[in-house]
């Protein structure tokens, strides 16, 4: 039988702003899942969170798309979010567009990352959860894990890894998607990949079609008609014999790269890579988290995790991505720390040309 990594995510409220979700809801979330491997529909689960966002990390047999798992998070934000709204949390059931299940969780609000695969001898599996970001996050770090031979040694020196990667591209824009291979067709795929906001990795494979990475991008899906924009993201990606090292996987975080997102989901700045117990977006409701979680996957249960940013390791990323949200605070309501208008989550703009538009004069060619 396969084994199935499920990562369902969502903000159902939060302490002071958009911080950090109360320890309430995580425990509620906690006896939701020990209640639903008591009646067999999980074989085991973790649950953490970035910031306000809490990702429930379940394994099962049930496959993807499961509407039994599924629900079972489901409720479990449900329970959460009553409880954020008797706290009078901030953004009580943020993320949960309906209040009735209706049999997958897609289009519902919570972001979803899953794979189903065949355990390995050994398989090691890591996740990872954002808070104040984007889907398109993930593009920077997963095209150096897995088509970068000066972050993966494997690509170079390990014959397992030499064929290279199949990596699963979304339009979010035109609700499409596109397949392209690396190393083959790499500078294609970093011309789409560079637009962070439209193109998103959503699953890598190897050549052979063995999945080696899935990334939550949910709300990138039209919803209700409307483009919903970003969400916190989380990613799966799958470690050693046949796949990039955990250290391969781990290293490009190294690197605080910039990120959309940040204050009002509308402004660039440096992924901070932290414990899950410095995971609290404070300045600015900032910098970017990200935390990333080490397991082991054995019969369908989690062992570990191990905390793999709670690590001296990652001082000097930390320092530097604090000195990177200085520099990029100090540019103010100015572009590139602003968003462009057309990426921003929030906007006066609209607002501001409608005011103006009389006192606009046409000027002569
Ligand atoms: P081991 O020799 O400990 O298995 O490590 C190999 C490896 O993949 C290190 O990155
Ligand atoms: P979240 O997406 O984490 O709820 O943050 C929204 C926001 O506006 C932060 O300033
Ligand atoms: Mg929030
Ligand atoms: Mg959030
Ligand atoms: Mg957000
Ligand atoms: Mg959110």
């Amino acid at each position: 039988t396969k084994t199935t990594v499920s990562v369902l995510k969502a903000d159902v409220g939060s302490v002071s702003g958009h911080g950090v979700a109360h320890e309430a809801l995580i425990q509620i979330c906690k006896d939701a899942l020990a209640k639903a491997k008591e009646e067999s529909i999980l074989k085991d689960f973790y649950v953490t969170r970035c910031g306000d966002d809490i990702d429930l990390i379940m394994t099962h047999t049930n496959g993807e798309d499961n509407e039994e798992v599924h629900k079972t998070a489901f409720d479990a934000f449900m329970a959460a979010t009553e409880k954020a709204r008797e706290l009078k949390l901030y953004g009580a059931g943020q993320d949960l567009l309906s209040d009735t299940f209706s049999g997958n969780i897609k289009g519902m609000g919570p972001g979803v990352a899953e794979m189903e695969f065949k355990e390995r001898p050994s398989d090691p599996v890591i996740v990872y959860c954002c808070d104040k970001t984007e889907p398109g996050a993930f593009n920077l770090p997963l095209y150096k894990i897995f088509a970068d031979p000066f972050n993966t040694a494997g690509l170079v020196i390990d014959p397992s890894l030499h064929d290279g990667f199949k990596f699963e591209v979304f339009d979010v824009m035109e609700h499409r998607k596109v397949i392209l291979n690396a190393p083959e067709e790499s500078y294609d795929l970093l011309a789409l990949l560079g637009s962070t906001g439209r193109y998103v990795i959503k699953r890598i494979f190897k050549k052979n079609g063995e999945i080696a990475a899935s990334v939550s991008t949910e709300r990138l899906n039209l919803m209700a008609g409307q483009y919903v924009g970003k969400d916190d993201p989380a990613a799966i990606v799958r470690a050693q014999s046949g796949f990039p090292a955990a250290g391969e996987v781990i290293e490009p975080f190294a690197f605080p790269h910039l990120v959309g997102g940040w204050m009002r989901g509308s402004h660039n700045g440096p992924l901070m890579p932290t414990s899950q117990k410095e995971a609290n977006p404070i300045r600015f409701d900032g910098p970017p988290r990200i935390i990333g979680l080490g397991f082991q996957v054995a019969n369908a249960t989690l062992i570990g995790p191990v905390d793999l940013f709670d690590d001296p390791a990652f001082d000097n990323t930390r320092n530097r991505a604090a000195d990177i949200a200085d520099y990029m605070r100090r540019h103010g309501p100015f572009e590139p720390h602003r968003l462009p208008s057309e990426e921003m989550e929030y906007t006066s703009l609209p607002g501001v040309l409608t005011k103006l538009e009389e006192r606009f004069e046409k000027m002569d060619e």
